[in-house]
């Protein structure tokens, strides 16, 4: 079997990422509190790092640049590997080198709204400071420092 690359994303990738998150997540996906922060936002290309196998996308996650009080942070998201390709590492794989990339373009955090018994694997740990722009379960608020001297997160997160 061909083996697998990582690479950031883009502009031409796109579509296809749209459409494996679309299927990922299902229509509801775009009224998420999340998704407050991506609209009318530009996600860092060199960040978002997807999964291929030839020419076949296996595995997306996006990341973008967010205001949170009076600092900034990388919100991560959204992060889909298609149904088939579960459960090989893969998810795990785009997470450390999205978050290995922002820790070496300077960023000295990283949060997602996401479930605390995967991520957690990853070293996020809740965020209790940080508020979303939605109504959102505050114990899903996750981040993950990235930079030794990184602080709690604390205040609203914006675009
Ligand atoms: C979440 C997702 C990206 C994980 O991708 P993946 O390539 O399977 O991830 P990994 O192989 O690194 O990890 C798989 C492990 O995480 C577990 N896992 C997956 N989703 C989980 C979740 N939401 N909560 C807890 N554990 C989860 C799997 O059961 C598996 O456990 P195992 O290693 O004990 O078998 C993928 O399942 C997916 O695209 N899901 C639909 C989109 C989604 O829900 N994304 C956001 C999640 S908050």
């Amino acid at each position: 079997m061909t083996e697998i690359t990582y690479r950031p994303e883009a502009p031409d990738d796109a579509l296809v990422i749209l459409e494996l998150t679309d299927r990922a997540f299902g229509p509801g996906r775009y009224a998420k509190a999340a998704e407050r922060l991506r609209e009318g936002n530009r996600l860092i290309a060199a960040l978002s790092i997807s999964a291929w196998r030839g020419g076949d996308l296996l595995g997306s996650v996006r990341m973008w640049p967010v205001r949170v009080g009076d600092g900034v942070s990388v919100f991560l998201g959204p992060i889909a590997v298609e149904a088939e390709e579960r459960k090989h590492g893969i998810g795990a794989e785009l997470v450390a080198r999205a978050c290995a990339a922002a820790k070496e373009a300077g960023w000295g955090s990283v949060f997602l709204v996401g479930d605390g018994p995967y991520f957690g694997r990853m070293g996020f740990v809740a965020a209790p400071g940080v508020r979303m722009p939605g109504p959102v379960d505050q114990r899903r608020v996750l981040w993950k420092a990235l930079a030794e001297d990184a602080v709690a997160l604390e205040g609203l997160a914006r675009v």
